[in-house]
């Protein structure tokens, strides 16, 4: 088998996105565009993988580490500059090299393996990815001659009227004899409406030489979007999403209404889980079987196992164990756990806490740096006081304790198993096992003394 390389574009600017962030760290789904490529791009194990790298190198750097070589390209002169920019890494070596584009997030692994099939087959020195566009503007136009052979790449600015009414577009993906491709480049000008280097005009000039040069046009035209803009951005966003909740429920997950529920790419679902629409599952979350996610919640970073029910509420970097419930309207901060059958009811934030196993935290409570058993009750406003204004301190609470309502506890302090706390009661001294803490002041009712008071009538 030859071998194989690939050149992935992401040195550009991306004016028309107006954007401070660069263009192929838009995230799709959850992901940024380049690291989409690239996934897919693995997908078909090149023996190396060149990124041209420019606007924002750094930060394409951080994203995709070390799993690509870079070439830097210090001025965007254009796409055919840009491959040109690998040159030091594979100049001369045999073999088929990928180029793609930093910014079509949907192409399929699949599609780049046909394309290199496609490309062998048919013992071509350049092969382009095409597709056929409803609305091709924008894109560059496939030239044919009259018995179809392709001939030529015409950019939508450099197109006359005949060739913009062509509906087959260049992808912007191509298969390059690799020692052919660094030859040719080296003869390109920028004689065009964008005074650019163009790779596109490679396929020309490999013609001239009388070489063999071929297309594949793929089915799929979304695959090929290519994102320059807001409004592609946000149509990428919307096919992948389909494909995504699509997956899923090929899975056995269901959906109340799969266009309006937002699911990053490789989150994970367990099969009879249910979800409301207008949820977001986001980052690197799992979901386990038999759950329920209703209308609105935005859970984050998150694990959430089997048989657990989320009402509409925010759960980030947080574990929700099995068969417990949080919400409605409840925020889990991060470092909650939840334990199993435990219950987190409405208007509850926890962060930095354990819950255990059977705990029940009903209502209008704060719990932050926190550790408590299990058969746990707390009652209705408790507040967990864990901040002196400098320092976090942290509080305990033992097993089948009872913590009454509209208590403070006041961190750090240590509340042992088998207590109660008075309700209302403001605790700043640990509490031993079996006893009652009461901290408030004793009631005392004053004789006739309404009567006294403007409101009180005869
Ligand atoms: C390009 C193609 C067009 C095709 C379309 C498909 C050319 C001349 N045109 O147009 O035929 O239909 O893609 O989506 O190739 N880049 C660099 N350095 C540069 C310029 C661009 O790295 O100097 C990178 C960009 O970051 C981007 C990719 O190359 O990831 C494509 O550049 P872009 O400006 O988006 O090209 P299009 O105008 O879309
Ligand atoms: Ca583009």
């Amino acid at each position: 088998m030859t071998e194989r390389y690939a050149i992935i574009l992401a040195a550009g600017k991306g004016t028309r996105m107006k954007s401070k962030l660069y263009k192929v760290l838009h995230p799709v789904c959850g992901k940024p565009m380049v690291e989409h490529i690239i996934n897919r791009v693995e997908e078909t194990a090149p023996a190396e993988i060149i990124t041209i790298v420019g606007h924002g190198a750094d930060k394409v750097k951080e994203q995709l580490g070390d799993r690509t070589k870079y070439a830097l390209q210090a001025e965007q002169l254009g796409t055919g500059h840009a491959v040109l920019q690998a040159e030091n890494f594979l100049k001369g070596k045999p073999g088929t090299t990928l180029v793609i584009s930093g910014d079509t997030p949907l192409l399929t692994s699949e599609t780049l393996q046909n394309l290199f099939d496609y490309h062998q087959g048919k013992n071509a020195s350049a092969t382009i990815l095409t597709a056929k566009a409803e609305d091709p503007t924008g894109y560059g136009r496939i030239i044919r001659d009259h018995v179809g052979i392709v001939e030529k790449i015409v950019e939508q600015k450099d197109a006359t009227l005949e060739e913009a009414r062509i509906q087959e577009i260049n992808t912007g993906t191509y298969c390059f004899d690799n020692e052919l491709l660094f030859d040719a480049l080296s003869k390109l000008d920028t004689d065009n409406a964008q005074g650019e280097y163009y790779l596109t005009d490679i396929i020309e000039i490999l013609k001239s030489e009388g070489k063999n040069v071929a297309a594949y046009l793929t089915e799929d035209f979304d695959e090929s979007l290519g994102v320059n803009d807001r409004v592609a951005l946000a149509k990428a966003n919307e096919i992948m999403r389909q494909r995504i909740n699509h997956q899923h429920m090929v899975n056995g997950v269901s959906f109340i209404d799969p266009a309006a529920t937002y699911i990053d790419d490789g989150v994970v679902i367990g099969a009879e889980t249910v979800i409301e629409p207008g949820v977001y599952l986001k980052g690197n979350t799992v979901i386990g079987s038999d759950c329920v996610i209703t209308t609105n919640s935005q859970i984050v970073d998150s694990t959430i196992e089997d048989g657990v029910v989320i009402k509409t509420s925010v759960v980030e970097e947080s574990i929700v164990r099995s068969g417990a419930d949080v919400g409605p309207y409840a925020h889990l901060r991060p470092k909650a756990e939840i334990g199993v059958n435990a219950h987190i009811g409405n208007f509850v934030e926890v962060k930095k806490a354990t819950i255990g196993e059977g705990t029940k935290v009903g209502h209008l409570t704060y719990v932050g740096d926190a550790t408590l058993g299990k058969d746990i009750n707390v009652g209705c406003g408790v507040v967990f006081v864990n901040y002196d204004g400098k320092n976090k301190h942290h509080t305990t609470v033992g097993d089948h304790s009872f913590v009454g309502s509209n208590a403070n506890l006041i961190g750090p302090v240590d509340i042992a198993a088998n207590t109660i706390i008075a309700a209302g009661s403001t605790i700043n001294k640990d509490v031993p096992e079996g006893a009652m803490g009461i901290a408030r002041a004793r009631q005392e009712n004053k004789e006739d003394f309404a009567k006294r008071f403007p409101f009180f009538q005869e």
